[in-house]
């Protein structure tokens, strides 16, 4: 059976790339039969300068946003990365055999430590290490994430056959990764050439979860296009970023191809299509804010799910920390 593992981390609202994306795809997976973890990994949130008193209201608010966009608690385990230890206690022992050459060449690390390497943390240094942990501590199989994280991915998958070979055993699974988001990759409202993001500082390049109706239509009424008619086929959209991002979200909300869309809108203008965007967007959305608000309103039942979740989480992860302590020779 497959067993997938994703996790999102809680820095700040998720919008609909990440709903798009990846949240969509996890409920796809989920509802296909796969024993699913998904988590909130705020260990990995703290490797770059927060705000203390936010980081429980953003841990609630990811979760709300799982929940609300089809996760089932029932179905997978829904937790917090910092209330199942296990992950933080195999990184240290997978810490042993990471190679910090391995770890300089990630392309996030050189990203987010910027022109002063020297003055990076240990703990964005070794995020890609504890990310390995998150996956293996589960002996997942497979990991949906973005082209982005495809390279840590390479490195899970590098360090748990590290282990293997050093202690001559089959233990650590080679995790496969699940490279999603090619067809529905959600461009910023703004520049049809930049991914829809979390830290864009516009808030009018995303739609974000959180969102009310109003606002949705407004971002798209707003979004920017050009002024020439829409054509019949996708390929004549090659030049013209911003509009074709439009036809893609819409096919992606309205679960129709990008072809199908356009044949339907063809010889139409921008005043006409938007319109008609901002109606399937928030159909299909309002639903999921509003579950989300209604969450966020009483957090005792997002808390009481996290609970469970990590109890469920915690049945897989300890044994396998374990085996993992027994077969490095650990007393006990
Ligand atoms: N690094 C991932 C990101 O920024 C988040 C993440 C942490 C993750 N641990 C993971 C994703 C394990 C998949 C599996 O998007």
């Amino acid at each position: 059976m497959k067993r997938i593992l994703s996790c999102m981390q809680p820095t700040s609202h998720l919008h609909l790339g990440n709903y798009l994306g990846a949240l969509k795809n996890w409920v796809k997976l989920q509802d296909e039969g796969g024993e699913c973890f998904y988590g909130v990994v705020d260990l990995h949130a703290i490797t770059q300068p927060y705000e203390q008193d936010a980081l429980k209201q953003a841990t609630r608010e990811i979760a709300a946003a799982y929940i609300a966009g089809g996760v089932d608690p029932k179905k997978s385990a829904l937790f917090v990365q910092s209330s199942v230890p296990e992950h933080s206690q195999l990184m240290w022992l997978l810490a042993t055999m990471s190679q910090m050459g391995k770890l300089e060449r990630m392309t996030q690390f050189k990203d987010k430590a910027g022109k002063h390497k020297e003055r990076a943390g240990l703990g964005l240094f070794a995020y890609p290490v504890l990310m390995a942990a998150d996956i293996l501590i589960y002996n997942a199989t497979h990991v949906p994430v973005g082209e982005d994280q495809k390279q840590h991915l390479e490195l899970a998958r590098d360090i748990a056959s590290t282990f293997n070979t050093r202690y001559g055993v089959e233990h650590f699974v080679q995790p496969e990764p699940y490279i999603m988001g090619e067809a529905t990759r959600v461009m910023s409202l703004r520049d049809g050439t930049q991914k829809m993001s979390k830290s864009a500082e516009s808030d009018m390049s995303r739609i974000n979860l959180t969102d009310d109706a109003d606002t949705i239509a407004k971002k798209i009424r707003k979004a920017k296009t050009d002024a020439d008619a829409l054509p019949d086929n996708m390929k004549a959209l090659e030049d013209r970023p911003e509009a074709k991002n439009l036809v893609t979200l819409y096919g992606a909300l309205a679960d129709k191809t990008s072809d199908a869309v356009i044949k339907e809108f063809a010889g139409k203008t921008f005043s006409e299509f938007k319109p008609a965007l901002a109606d399937v967007a928030v159909a299909h959305l309002e639903p999921i804010t509003k579950r989300m608000t209604e969450l966020m309103s009483d957090t005792a039942e997002i808390d009481a799910i996290l609970h469970k979740g990590a109890e469920k989480a915690r049945g897989v992860a300890k044994p396998i920390f374990q085996q993992t302590m027994d077969i490095m020779g650990f007393w006990k």
